[in-house]
This record gives structure tokens, C-alpha cells and sequence, in this order.
């Protein structure tokens, strides 16, 4: 139980921590545990790379495994995926009631307007988000290519219909694209208290709903310093072009006071585990006949921007992120540049809503403290 003291007291007793919240616990969870120091991620009691890359385990298994606490019997996932499946098609028939949500050149600006349309209340809010995020978010792609939406197919596992939604062109290895976008999916569902997680616990613990925990998580997940990131990393590998032109452009970037994206961490001082999960996931596509023409330049890219950003601060070692090989994973099976961090929230969609579920489970509001360090008035307070 907590210990209540009066606010005074404990505002200035408290740890204080104005710089970005570094290294402050904000919540006890069972559903995932970063460790920065070792380059590990465990969810609910996996790795990530025994989960991720696991024969077998899908999104459906990985929202099994957040929101009930295991892996799901072969029976069990059956039935999820029917249900998430019916969920799609019926997010499919909101899209005529979206008006305008979707015609905005930003996928996230899109899926922040689209999701804020859900009926917030009912029993199944939580399914019926994940569904409809992957739903919106391919529509929009779809219609930013100048084409109708097209149907869900609800006996497909969730990543190979949003793929299919998502772009239908993607042309053969169907099932090797899926299981890199499955892989994708599994590895980038939950990861600790980052800052779109925070976002929606701190909603949830206010008793909000979770369409509204959803909503407010998007427009965290939107920003570059966060599922912002893969994007540019594109930008950067066709900048680059050669893997001699990697050391030149990281300097002229860094030069012009610029960061590198899909590098550094606020936790992880060594390479982000996920990283080598999706780099594996690529090379599993390339086995099986889908090559990625990326893939090599950005692992010398990779080697380039360690060696650069460590040179110049040794004392803050930095290494590739989960977006680096994001890039380069969503790339491959064919999503295109402009739906990778809508991709990323078809992800962790599952992740901030099992945290709202364990933040509503044991729920105090979270509210924290500042100190004022503004003027104080030049009459002092009457007795
Ligand atoms: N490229 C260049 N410099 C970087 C950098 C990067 N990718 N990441 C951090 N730094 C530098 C900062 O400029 C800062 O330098 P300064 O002290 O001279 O100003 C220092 O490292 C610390 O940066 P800070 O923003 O306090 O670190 P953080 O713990 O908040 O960083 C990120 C975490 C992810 C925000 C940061 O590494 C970043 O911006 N990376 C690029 C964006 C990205 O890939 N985001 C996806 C994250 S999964």
C-alpha cells in the first residue's frame, strides 16, 4: 500500500527528475521489462527473439499473450483470429462515416481523427481499436494512392490481410512477406514505459476510456523522437545510396546539428535487441527468394553511424534502434515510407491497451509534481 503524505512534503522530498524522466519508475508491470544495460526485452516471461521469430507466433498470439498473460492454446488462437478477423469488417463499415478523418497527407494524423470516431464503450472497445488501427491505417494508404478501400478477409491472420489492405501489389511470397510482417508485429507490440505507453496509462489512470487512451497514445507514437523515426530512416539510406558515401553524409548531418535517426536510445546503451529481431526477419525473407535491396547498405550504415556517434560521445555509447531495421523489414514486404509509423501503431496498439487494463487493475491517478521555479508574487500572503 502507499504510504500518503501531505503534497508539500512530498513534492519536496521527493526524486526529482526535470530532464525527460530518466531512469524514474513511474508503474509496476507484469507485461514487459527492458534492460538497457544487456540488450534485453522480455515479454510476459519471453525474450523477444524466441518469441518474435518463434514458428507458430503471429500478432494474434502476441495480443493473447499481453492481454491474457499466456501464449494461446491452438484453439484459443482460432478463435481470436476469427473474432479479430469479423472485428475488421466491421471497421471496414465505419470508413463511409469517417468523413474527412482520412484525407489528410500524415497516416497518423489520419488514425488519430479515424479512431477518435469509435464508440468508446462495450466489452469489446479493445479489440475493436486493434482491428480498426489496422483497418484506417491501410484505407488511408489506399486512398492516398488514389484507389477504393478494399474489403478485410476475415479468415486471413491479422498481418497478412493489413498487408493485403495495406497494398495489394506486394506481388509473390505472400506468406514470407506476412511472417516478416508477423515478426514485425510481435516485436514492436509492448517495450516498457516508452512514451506513448506512459501517454495511455497516464489517460487510463484518470478512469478515461480507451478509445480515448488510444487516441492521445497516436499523437505520442507520431513524434520523430519516437515511432516517428523509420521514415526517415528510408530517407537517409536513399540519400546515402553507397556505403562509401555513409561515413561523408553522417558528418555533414551531425555537422549541421542534425541526429541520426533510427540510432541512440533513451534506455538501451547497447544495440536494441529488437534491432537484430527485424534484421533476422529480412534475412529470412531474403531465404526465402524476396530480396531487399537495402538491407546491405544499411548494415554499413549501421556500422558507420556506431562508430561516428560513439567517437564523438563516448561517455553516452549509442547503437542502432528497433526503427533502424524497421525500415528496412517494412521496406521489404512493400508497405510504403509514408505508413511506417501507422504501422508501428497497428503494432503496439495491443501493448497500450494491456497497459490500460493493468493500469485500470490497480489504479491510482497518476499525477505528478513540478516545481515552480517562476516569479512569486511581491506581496507576500496574508495571514
Ligand atoms: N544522433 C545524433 N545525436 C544523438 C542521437 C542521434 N540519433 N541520439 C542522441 N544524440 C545526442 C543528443 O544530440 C544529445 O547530445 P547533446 O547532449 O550534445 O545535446 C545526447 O545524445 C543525448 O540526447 P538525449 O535526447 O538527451 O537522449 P535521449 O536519451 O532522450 O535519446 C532518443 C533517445 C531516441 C530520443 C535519441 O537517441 C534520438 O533522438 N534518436 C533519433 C530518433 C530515433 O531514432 N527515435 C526512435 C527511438 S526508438
Amino acid at each position: 500500500m502507499h504510504k500518503r503524505r501531505s503534497c508539500r512534503a512530498s513534492i519536496t522530498e521527493m526524486n526529482m527528475n526535470p530532464n525527460g524522466l530518466e531512469g524514474v519508475v513511474v508503474a509496476e508491470t507484469q507485461l514487459s521489462d527492458v534492460d538497457g544495460e544487456r540488450g534485453r526485452l522480455i515479454v510476459r516471461g519471453h525474450d523477444i527473439e524466441a518469441l518474435a521469430l518463434a514458428r507458430g507466433v503471429d500478432f494474434e498470439s502476441v495480443l493473447a499473450l499481453l492481454w491474457r498473460g499466456e501464449l494461446p492454446t491452438r484453439q484459443a488462437h482460432a478463435t481470436l483470429r476469427a473474432e479479430l478477423g469479423n472485428a475488421r469488417l466491421a471497421a471496414h463499415a465505419l470508413l463511409p462515416g469517417l468523413g474527412n478523418a482520412l484525407q489528410t497527407d500524415d497516416a497518423m494524423d489520419a488514425l488519430r481523427a479515424a479512431l477518435a470516431h469509435l464508440q468508446a464503450t462495450g466489452p469489446d472497445t479493445a479489440l475493436r481499436l486493434v482491428a480498426a488501427t489496422a483497418v484506417f491505417a491501410a484505407a488511408w494508404a489506399r486512398q492516398r494512392a488514389g484507389l477504393a478501400p478494399l474489403a478485410p478477409d476475415p479468415t486471413l491472420g491479422h498481418a497478412a490481410d493489413y498487408l493485403r489492405l495495406a497494398n495489394p501489389a506486394t506481388g509473390s511470397h505472400g506468406d514470407a512477406r506476412a511472417a516478416a510482417l508477423d515478426a514485425y508485429l510481435v516485436t514492436a507490440a509492448d517495450h516498457g514505459m516508452n512514451a506513448s505507453t506512459f501517454t495511455a496509462r497516464v489517460v487510463a489512470s484518470t478512469l478515461s476510456d480507451e478509445v480515448s487512451a488510444v487516441v492521445a497514445a497516436i499523437g505520442a507514437l507520431k513524434g520523430p523522437l519516437h515511432g516517428g523515426a523509420p521514415g526517415p530512416v528510408l530517407v537517409m539510406l536513399d540519400a546515402i545510396g553507397e556505403p562509401d558515401n555513409a561515413a561523408a553524409w553522417i558528418a555533414a548531418e551531425l555537422a549541421a546539428g542534425r541526429r541520426i535517426m533510427g540510432m541512440g536510445h533513451r534506455i538501451y546503451r547497447v544495440r536494441d535487441p529488437r534491432a537484430a529481431v527485424l534484421e533476422r526477419a529480412v534475412e529470412r525473407l531474403q531465404a526465402a527468394g524476396c530480396t531487399s535491396n537495402r538491407l546491405a547498405l544499411a548494415r554499413a550504415v549501421e556500422r558507420v553511424a556506431q562508430s561516428t556517434l560513439n567517437e564523438r560521445r563516448p561517455e553516452r555509447r549509442m547503437a542502432a534502434n528497433v526503427e533502424f531495421y524497421t525500415a528496412v523489414v517494412l521496406d521489404a514486404v512493400g508497405l510504403p515510407q509514408n505508413l511506417f509509423s501507422a504501422t508501428f501503431a497497428v503494432a503496439r496498439v495491443a501493448g497500450w491497451l494491456a497497459h490500460v487494463a493493468e493500469q485500470r487493475a490497480g489504479n491510482r491517478l497518476i499525477r505528478p509534481a513540478s516545481r515552480y521555479v517562476g516569479p512569486m508574487p511581491l506581496e507576500p500572503l496574508a495571514a
